[in-house]
């Protein structure tokens, strides 16, 4: 689904990843966990193409959609709630505002665009995007009144949940959150908790939030002296076993120490 080939990332002398390849696959719910300034956010920002590595790629499967949840809460100040969750699927929103243009100034001409434009419109459902999007804002707690108004108008607990919104609309192929339940009141945690716990997908999250990631991880990704591993089970699961391991690794250099002394 999402591929990451020798991946390596240096800022200055400091290297944050060092010849990381790995994949991201459908279905499957990545917690990625690390220490603070380890390059969780970095990762995310290299994965969705909003920073270059310094060497290697990162490649989406054909044809799949990726989707972000924006970090900055003002970017879509200037637009509606219902506006801001539409241009979420940047590609149906690209598509809504050509048709719209060339209708303006309709000729035979912009007609057999129109048409062209029409069959990918349709593909990608979008005669219900409108109500698409009106019923996840309203799932998340933003009453229809709401809907019209400005992003720049709302208060801060109602603007997160519409970027959420904005993130999940049209349910992308990859979805990348960094940090989402940070701004979240607890009810809409729980409901993130349960949606992404059913959500067929691939996710990508980065978060501190041990319970957060317990409901929803199908695998958690450890970023550690500049590589990625991959580990199946939740947080509390990938706890416990690198405890476990980390336990192992003592009585075994215990015993080595023994043995020396011995001989
Ligand atoms: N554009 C940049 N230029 C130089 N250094 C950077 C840049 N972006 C991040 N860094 C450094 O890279 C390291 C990793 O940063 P990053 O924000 O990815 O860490 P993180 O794992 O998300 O940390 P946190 O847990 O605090 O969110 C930090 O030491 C940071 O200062
Ligand atoms: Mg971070």
């Amino acid at each position: 689904m999402l591929s990451v080939s020798n991946l390596s990332v240096q800022f200055g002398k400091r290297v944050l990843f060092d010849d990381v390849t790995t994949q991201f696959t459908n279905g499957n719910c990545y917690g990625i966990i690390g220490a603070n300034g380890a390059g969780k956010s970095t990762f995310l920002k290299i994965l969705s193409g909003q920073m270059e590595p310094t060497s290697g790629h990162v490649s989406l499967e054909p044809g799949k959609r990726m989707s972000v949840l924006e970090q900055n809460h003002h970017a879509y100040d200037e637009y509606t709630a219902l506006e801001t969750v539409l241009r979420g699927n940047k590609e149906l929103h690209g598509i809504k505002t050509e048709i719209d243009a060339l209708y303006a100034d309709y000729t035979d001409e912009n007609a057999e665009r129109i048409g062209e434009l029409q069959v990918r419109f349709e593909e990608l459902n979008g005669w219900n995007a409108e109500s698409d999007a009106a019923t996840l804002l309203s799932n998340l707690g933003i009453d229809a009144s709401q809907h019209y108004s400005l992003m720049g108008d709302l208060d801060g607990t109602l603007k997160v949940r519409v970027l959420l919104a904005q993130a999940l609309f049209g349910n992308p192929d990859v979805l990348i959150m960094d940090e989402p339940t940070n701004d979240l009141d607890y009810e809409t945690i729980t409901w993130l908790e349960n949606f992404l716990a059913h959500y067929d997908n691939c996710v990508i999250v980065v978060s501190h939030d041990r319970h957060f990631l317990d409901s929803v991880c199908t695998h958690i990704s450890d970023i550690d002296f500049g590589k990625i591993n991959h580990y199946s089970g939740n947080y509390t699961f990938w706890y416990e076993s690198s405890q476990l391991a980390a336990r192992q690794r003592a009585q075994q250099n215990k015993k080595a120490e023994e043995k020396k002394k011995e001989l």
